[in-house]
């Protein structure tokens, strides 16, 4: 599978360009790009609230769905995880509504500043100033629900399998880990390298699941015209 960047370069396959980028650098664009971002939800969402209007009534409706196929035997949960929650918007409009505790796990002081008054509710309990690879979720944790929504392509694949195997096992016994995401409609990555947010084939996500233990419990796929495909995948742990 190819790999093809938004500034014209190209790679044979996703060796080729893991090779060229180096994971520890990784992260610095991405932070230099939400320097610059305002801590709003438009900042979060690159000008295209508009066009993706419809995203929470979807998710609330897969969320739903996962309860009537018994994916998750009551709603609301006790505890939820929003990661990637930049100033809060999944945590408000979506987490809340089906969990009675959320945590909001996110890099950027700012943003989770931001999200205090933005979400307004005494049901966020924990703001943890952290990355996907920093994150060091409490013992306790038992998260029933973990949301992970535009962020995915922010983890490399080195990072990913740790990642999904510690967020896995901070799950509770019938805990169910969301990733929403664009994905490619081909065979081939796409690395928009102003935030260096890679954009996976539906199945390159699907296998890094897999690989940290989890298995497919269900799947929806949301098209928005002249946007890339939005999967959305719910995964339970195997076993
Ligand atoms: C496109 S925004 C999406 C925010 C939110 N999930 C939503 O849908 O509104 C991506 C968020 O991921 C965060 N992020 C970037 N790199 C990250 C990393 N390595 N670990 C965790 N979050 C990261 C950014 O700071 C930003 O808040």
């Amino acid at each position: 599978m190819s790999v093809v960047t938004a500034s014209g370069a190209t790679y044979k396959n996703i060796e080729e360009f893991w090779a060229k980028h180096k994971t520890a650098a990784w992260l610095d664009a991405t932070e230099k790009y939400y320097s610059n971002q305002d801590a709003t939800v438009a900042g979060m969402l690159g000008g295209l609230e508009d066009s993706v209007r419809d995203d929470i009534p979807r998710s609330l409706k897969f969320i739903q769905r996962l309860h009537t196929k018994g994916i998750i035997p009551s709603l609301p949960v006790p505890r939820g995880l929003d990661c990637g929650a930049g100033v809060g918007r999944v945590t408000k409009a979506l987490m809340l509504k089906v969990a009675k505790e959320v945590h909001m796990l996110e890099p950027c002081q700012r943003f989770l500043d931001s999200s205090i008054e933005l979400v307004g509710s005494d049901a966020v309990t924990q703001r943890y100033c952290a990355t996907f690879t920093s994150f060091d979720p409490p013992k306790d944790a038992c998260y029933d629900i973990i949301w992970i929504q535009w962020a995915i392509g922010y983890i490399t694949d080195a990072e990913m399998h740790g990642v999904l195997t510690k967020l896995r096992a901070s799950l509770s016994e019938t805990g169910v880990l969301i990733i929403k995401d664009n994905t490619t409609s081909n065979s081939s990555y796409f690395l928009d390298d102003d935030d260096n947010f890679l954009i996976r084939p539906a199945i390159a996500v699907k296998r890094h699941a897999t690989n940290a233990g989890f298995k497919l419990a269900d799947h929806a796929v949301e098209t928005r015209p002249g946007l890339y495909p939005v999967h959305v995948w719910a995964f339970v742990a195997e076993g």
